[in-house]
């Protein structure tokens, strides 16, 4: 798979992340609940190393519920503190604030210690692009936040945004890049709209989809497209779904990219119902 980062932006937006995380006490990791191994960058870990983490699966709205409960298990086990949340509909985002708090209490504990009255708890939130960082920040500060980058030629001077009295969060986030040597990430990524969709071919992607679908969820592809079974062969379903939708070319043959581009649609907007592409394999 061909994808090029830019390498000189990538190693910018990891410098950036490292210089802002020397001002945090608690890093919050935004990954998409749909997607949670695929959507982190495991630079974080080296990043973030000895700072206290929450990591927010984000779009759980999109998720398949039982498979973000075993997430949120499996995040647990490896130590970390984990939040599900809708960052668009604010669902889960008032717990944050607590989780931050609970997470700092080493740190306030020995300010108290040392007689001083605990700061406000400084924390950075950090993820891939699109994965809803924004749109987490304007929840927070109860107000559009203006991105950087929105307002060409202006550079703005970094804050804290103050949420609540005990919380203080940098205004920009980190972004990290996606990482990904193995083709099923890309796929994965593309799906949910955390690299565009042209970066990789159509086909090859809703292929990917359709093999997932088959396996993980038979009943949603028969319900969608009124199949009565799933054959084995993905070109067959192609075919059979082409039929449905009526994505014939002349003499009958059916248009493989207009079914991939419903198909591709059609899970994007959510049609398919809440699907996670990802499943831990332990939990
Ligand atoms: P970023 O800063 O990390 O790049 O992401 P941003 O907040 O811009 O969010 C990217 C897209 O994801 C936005 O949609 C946003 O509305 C959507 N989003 C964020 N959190 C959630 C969530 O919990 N659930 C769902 N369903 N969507 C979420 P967009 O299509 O780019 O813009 P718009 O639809 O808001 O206009």
């Amino acid at each position: 798979m061909t994808i090029q980062w830019y390498p000189g932006h990538m190693a910018k937006a990891r410098r950036e992340a490292k210089e802002k995380l020397k001002l945090i006490d608690v890093v919050i990791e935004l990954v998409d609940a749909r997607i949670p191994l695929s959507s982190r960058n495991p630079v974080i870990d080296e990043l973030a190393q000895g700072k206290p983490r929450l990591i927010l699966l984000n779009k759980s709205d999109l998720a398949d519920p039982n498979h973000t409960k075993n997430w949120k298990v499996y995040f647990e086990k490896k130590g970390n503190a984990v939040l599900q949340i809708d960052a668009q509909k604010g669902t889960g985002v008032k717990a944050i604030s607590q989780e931050v708090q609970l997470l700092a209490k080493p740190l306030t504990d020995k300010m108290r210690a040392k007689g001083m009255n605990p700061r406000a708890i400084r924390a950075l939130i950090l993820g891939i692009p699109n994965v809803g960082k924004s749109t987490i920040i304007n929840r927070l500060a109860g107000k559009k936040i203006a991105k950087i980058g929105d307002r060409p030629g202006i550079t703005k001077a970094q804050q804290w945004i103050k949420v609540g009295k005990e919380m203080e969060l940098l205004d920009t986030p980190g972004i990290l890049w996606p990482k990904f040597e193995d083709q099923a990430v890309g796929y994965r990524l593309a799906l949910t709209g955390a690299i565009k969709e042209e970066i990789l071919d159509l086909q090859d992607t809703t292929v990917f989809l359709l093999r997932y679908l088959k396996e993980q969820y038979p009943e949603r592809l028969k319900k969608r497209y009124g199949l009565t079974e799933i054959s084995d062969d993905v070109v067959e379903i192609y075919d059979e779904i082409g039929k449905k939708r009526g994505c014939l070319m002349s003499g009958g043959l059916v248009d493989y990219d207009r079914v991939a581009e419903i198909l591709f649609r059609e899970f994007r907007s959510g049609m398919l119902g809440q699907i996670s592409l990802e499943i831990p394999t332990e939990s």
